[in-house]
């Protein structure tokens, strides 16, 4: 099953509302950039594919206002490189009218749900039997233009009938784990439980993990991967317990310009994500935070990275990213 969370619809960008999900499937009729940049700063859309597939979107809805536009979408979230390629993509147009911006749109949505299948395949050629999988955020098809990236691994491989079960970390502060992941996996059937993100340890301790399958925001040359934050820590664990870890993603996430992670740009977030449940505050008033939303892990400690091109093992040197499907 593949859920689509934004639709194009006549004069307007449909965008499924992850902030109310599970509970309530709105669906936010936007008709101006300005709102698409709302809604993914926001993160009434999130995740990297789905983020730059909106945003190609916005520049349909700019009215020859491009320049602003395109500034505007892209300042929205400053770590998922797919939103500046996206926006690359409408930049590079020959002639640009709302209606060739529009068909490029529908063309980038297209291909990412065509070459999410082809990391699912690759991918799951990489997930041994009866495997326990551990996953962080949500990578499926509410991040990306259908199918997912680690999550379209995971759900390949069950359909191989490898994935005896999923470990879905609850992704805190936001949990997009435990709110968009559980759901599209109990739409699927798939086999999982949610655990808090510290729960990762003890479980590859007792040797409960057989694989660790990430998503990705940004990939520099030499493999750093910036991802939810959380991502990092669960890498560190795998290395020490010994259990592979599998970053999956677009080429449209490779940033070949970046040499390493050091200059991925980490975005940060308000305090009110950690202070406070369910809109009610749990923390002492003014109480100080730190909120990275993503953090870089080391590309030696990526056993591979997959992408709709095949299985990248480190030592990584990705040299360019292509624009489209090979
Ligand atoms: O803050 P989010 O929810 O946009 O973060 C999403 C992630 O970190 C995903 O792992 C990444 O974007 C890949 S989604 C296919």
């Amino acid at each position: 099953m593949s859920v689509r969370s934004l639709r194009w619809d006549g004069d307007a960008l449909l965008l499924l509302d992850q902030r109310e999900l599970p509970h309530r499937e709105v669906w936010l009729r936007i008709q101006d950039w300005q709102g698409v940049a709302e809604a993914i700063r926001e993160m009434a859309v999130r995740g990297a594919p789905a983020i730059g597939i909106a945003a190609a979107y916005g520049m349909a809805l700019a009215d020859g206002d491009w320049d602003a536009a395109r500034e505007g979408l892209a300042s929205t979230r400053p770590t998922a490189v797919n939103l500046a390629w996206a926006l690359d993509r409408i930049s590079a147009l020959p002639t640009k009218s709302p209606s060739s911006i529009l068909a490029e749109a529908e063309t980038i949505e297209q291909e990412d749900r065509e070459l999410n299948q082809r990391i699912g395949s690759f991918g799951a050629d990489l997930v041994p039997r009866s495997a326990n999988v551990l996953t962080i955020c949500n990578t499926g098809s509410l991040a990306t233009g259908g199918h997912g990236t680690a999550l379209g691994i995971i759900r390949t491989a069950h359909a191989q009938g490898k994935v005896a079960k999923v470990w879905s970390c609850e992704t805190r502060p936001r949990l997009q784990g435990l709110r968009l992941t559980a759901w599209e996996l109990m739409q699927d059937g798939i086999a999982f439980a949610s655990i808090v993100d510290s729960a990762a340890a003890s479980l590859m301790r007792a040797g409960e993990v057989d694989i660790v399958i990430v998503g990705a925001d940004r990939i520099a040359a030499n493999g750093d991967t910036a991802n939810k934050i959380g991502t990092y820590m669960l890498a560190v664990l795998a290395r020490f317990h010994q259990v592979p870890f599998i970053v999956a993603a677009p080429t449209s996430t490779l940033d070949p310009a970046i040499a390493d992670g050091s200059d991925i740009p980490i975005e940060e977030r308000e305090g009110r994500e950690l202070t406070e449940i369910g809109g009610e505050s749990v923390a002492p008033e003014n109480c100080p935070v730190f909120n990275p939303a993503f953090d870089m892990t080391p590309g030696d400690l990526i056993t591979a990275i997959v992408t709709e091109n095949g299985v990248f093992l480190a030592p990584y040197a990705f040299a360019k990213a292509p624009l489209a499907l090979p």
